[in-house]
């Protein structure tokens, strides 16, 4: 059965739907790579990655076949680039394990490098249109100020599950990420004319502080600032060694941190080989593994 205010959903969403490219396909390797992208930049920005990616990688065996820098420099420019490595892993895991195709069930998903539980559940129901639902920084500001208060993990991932219409999961979960994303804002949400109005704890009682989506679960945090920031460093050093070997004494100048401790500029080479996006050859870096 559908509820009043499910139905209310259900029609903004359809009123309101934002016309994306991984919305208009079901396969599982492309709403994957687009989730993953999602992850951490913005849907204006990921539609022409999101598109190039998709056609050098079409499915996760070409994807797994292909050079770890090559996977690097068709991810540069989006950030948190572990995402791409954790991508190109989980290709191999499925030609490896899976014949190729992403597996359809909750835990053998959560098995795969860097799909976690809000991933592995927008496979579920964007790809195989079951009815599961996914918290992320969006849904889950709407379900904790739908509550009234604060959610832990577990209380927003059921009371999101049980919110979900039966036979709609890809509608509902669409509609609830633009819902997020447009009207129940972080700051000064436009809650006049949002169809979850009259069931919205928060909104009811008038928009009390503290904001009860603050913490709560699947909500981002505001990040630190970026410029100064090891992320920026990071990102430079990428970016040089898309371009070719980078000679560990020219790191420092080249990132910006000329005047640093060069302690902290070591640190920054150790995260990078931690990760296993570079590697080094005698006295120079080189992009992906070795
Ligand atoms: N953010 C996360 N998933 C999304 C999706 N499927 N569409 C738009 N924005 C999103």
């Amino acid at each position: 059965m559908t509820t009043a205010e499910q139905r209310r959903v259900l029609d903004w969403a359809a009123a309101h739907h934002r016309d994306l490219p991984w919305r208009r396909t079901r396969d599982p390797w492309r709403v994957l790579v687009a989730e993953v992208m999602l992850q951490q930049t913005q849907a204006d920005r990921v539609v022409p990655r999101y598109e190039a990616f998709t056609a050098a990688y079409p499915d996760p065996a070409a994807c797994a076949a292909a050079p770890l820098d090559e996977v690097l420099r068709a991810w540069s420019g989006l950030g948190y680039p572990r995402r791409a490595r954790n991508l190109r892993s989980t290709a191999q895991r499925v030609v490896a394990e899976h014949g190729g195709q992403l597996p359809q069930d909750l835990s053998a998903l959560l098995a795969l490098p860097g799909i976690g539980p809000y991933t592995a559940r927008a496979v579920l129901a964007f790809a195989f249109e079951q009815d599961v639902a996914v918290v992320d920084t969006n849904t889950g500001r709407v379900l904790a100020r739908r509550a009234g208060e604060r959610l832990t993990p577990a209380r927003a991932q059921a009371a999101a599950d049980a919110w979900v219409p039966a036979g709609h999961g890809w509608a509902w979960n669409q509609g609830l990420l633009d819902l997020g994303a447009e009207r129940c804002r972080p700051k000064d949400p436009a809650c006049s004319g949002c169809p979850v109005r009259r069931t919205c704890a928060w909104a009811r009682a008038r928009w009390p502080s503290p904001d009860p989506a603050t913490r709560s679960a699947g909500v981002s945090v505001r990040q630190a600032p970026f410029a100064g920031s090891a992320r920026q460093a990071r990102g430079r050093l990428l970016r040089a060694l898309e371009g070719g070997p980078v000679r560990l004494l020219d790191v420092a100048e080249l990132v910006g941190w000329a005047g640093r401790d060069p302690a902290e500029v070591d640190d920054l080479v150790q995260s990078l080989l931690a990760d296993g996006l570079v590697h080094r050859r005698a006295a120079r870096l080189h992009l992906g593994g070795d």
